[in-house]
């Protein structure tokens, strides 16, 4: 097991370099198997997440593989002219949710997938009946089994559909399922996040013929065949909004670079309520703190445009240091308050009370040990941690490496003191 060390109590100050966002680049390559050609993936990080979906491709037959680029991290070579495998197993569907998004993308190509249910970040139930349901509704004959969904689109046919829940994931299914189809596809009540955007802008590159991401309609013209292509993905919102909730909390000034500052805009508007001081420009972020940070006073989040829910766990560790009281309120994910009774062994205040957490910030909380619950969990305590007294361990950090890459390098650069360590944790017989 690794874990993180931290002396907390450092300053923030410097420039950091937001990587392209995992959330797009999940999608572009469940959307790769659809591609019969070489594809080009610019500056790709090595979250574990991304080397996960990497493994299934291969798996299907693609070649993946790290070459030399010309940004700060290397590009992904993807290959899926020879895709001859349609199941994707439990061991490697376990690894990252995201697998579920071959189910389209392979049905797109082959008509025929078998595909375990995902893994991912316990966040709660994570149904993906929209995804199926979507499916069927445009002819593909799907059942479940020991585990695995099993379908065939050899009647597929391309119609209106209307999701009941703009579902991020069933959103990127159903747009990957009809690239291919002949006839429209339209998606009515569609996600409409940036990510949902990248890949559009990703299949079309590739010859797809997508138009309306990001709006309440999605129309997809099918395509006889998709081609090669190279395509940077945009940058990270959940990361950048990580940094900014770290300026806020302990930043003298953090410059971010590589960002799309309107893709932050709810984040931006609560930090500031706080002390902090933000000038936002198209691609760079400039935050300075302001002493000890004032109560953001309520987020709520929602789908996009409103506050994500991958940045509320965050906006715990900000509020419990702030000046007077706090409420969030998680309304996607019913069990994503994980991180909470990680921050109390901090010191934070919180209690939860009819569906709304009620922070009362401390001028002081303190280290401890502490285990990662979830991807954006574990990063809200690394930001305790950043500002606790004494020292914080937290454990189980594969849990971050899924979406953060090199993050305590980034972290150390900026001022910082925390290190990866290995980490053996006791177990204490408490019968
Ligand atoms: C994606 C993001 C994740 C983010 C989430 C919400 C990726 C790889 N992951 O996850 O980081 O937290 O969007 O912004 O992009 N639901 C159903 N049935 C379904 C599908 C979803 O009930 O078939 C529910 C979920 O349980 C949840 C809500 O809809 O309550 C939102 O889920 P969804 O938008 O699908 O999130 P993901 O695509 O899993």
């Amino acid at each position: 097991m690794e874990s993180f060390y931290i002396v907390g109590g450092n300053k923030l100050e410097g420039e950091v370099e937001i990587d392209s966002a995992k959330n797009s680049l999940l999608p572009i390559l469940a959307g790769s198997i659809l591609i019969d050609g070489e594809i080009v993936i610019e500056n790709v990080p090595k979250y574990s997440d991304v080397l996960a979906m990497c493994k299934i491709l291969e798996h299907l037959g693609a070649k993946t593989k790290f070459i030399k680029g010309k940004f700060k991290n290397e590009d992904l070579y993807v290959d899926c002219r020879d895709i001859s495998n349609c199941d994707v197993p439990n061991e490697l569907s376990c690894k990252v949710r995201s697998s579920i998004f071959t189910l389209g993308s392979i049905l797109g190509r082959k008509e025929i997938a078998k595909v375990a249910f995902p893994g991912g970040c316990d966040i709660g139930l994570r149904p993906i009946d929209i995804h199926i349901s979507a499916l069927k509704h445009l002819g593909c004959k799907i059942v479940d089994k020991n585990g695995y969904i099993y379908a065939n689109a050899s009647k597929k046919r391309s119609q209106d559909v209307m999701l009941s829940f703009p579902s991020v994931g069933a959103t990127e299914n159903v747009m990957m399922f009809a690239v291919l189809n002949d006839g429209e596809t339209r998606i009515f009540n569609p996600a409409r996040e940036p990510e949902i955007v990248d890949l559009q802008n990703f299949l079309n590159c590739a010859g797809a013929d997508i138009k309306g991401a990001g709006s309440n309609v999605i129309v997809i013209n099918g395509v006889k065949k998709l081609h090669s292509c190279t395509y940077r993905p945009i940058s990270d919102r959940i990361e950048a909004g990580t940094f900014l909730i770290a300026g806020a909390m302990c930043g003298r000034e953090l410059v971010l670079k590589n960002v799309i500052s309107k893709h932050n805009q709810e984040l931006i508007s609560k930090l500031l309520k706080t002390t902090c001081k933000i000038e936002a420009y198209d691609d760079n972020i400039i935050i300075k703190g302001n002493g000890r940070p004032q109560s953001f006073g309520e987020v709520e989040t929602a789908v996009y445009p409103g506050f994500p829910t991958d940045l509320q766990a965050q906006m715990f560790a900000l509020a419990s240091i702030s000046e007077g009281y706090s409420l969030i309120i998680e309304t996607l994910f019913e069990s994503r308050y994980k991180h909470i009774g990680e921050l109390i062994k901090m010191g934070c205040d919180i209690k939860f009370k009819n569906g709304v957490c009620i922070i009362n910030g401390k001028e002081k909380i303190h280290g401890a040990e502490v285990d990662t619950p979830d991807l954006r969990g574990g990063a809200s305590l690394v930001l305790a941690g950043l500002v606790a007294e004494g020292y914080t361990t937290v454990n189980n950090i594969q849990l971050i490496d899924r979406g953060y890459y090199k993050f305590e390098d980034k972290l150390s650069l900026l001022g910082a003191d925390i290190k990866r360590i290995k980490y053996e944790k006791k177990v204490d017989n408490c019968n």
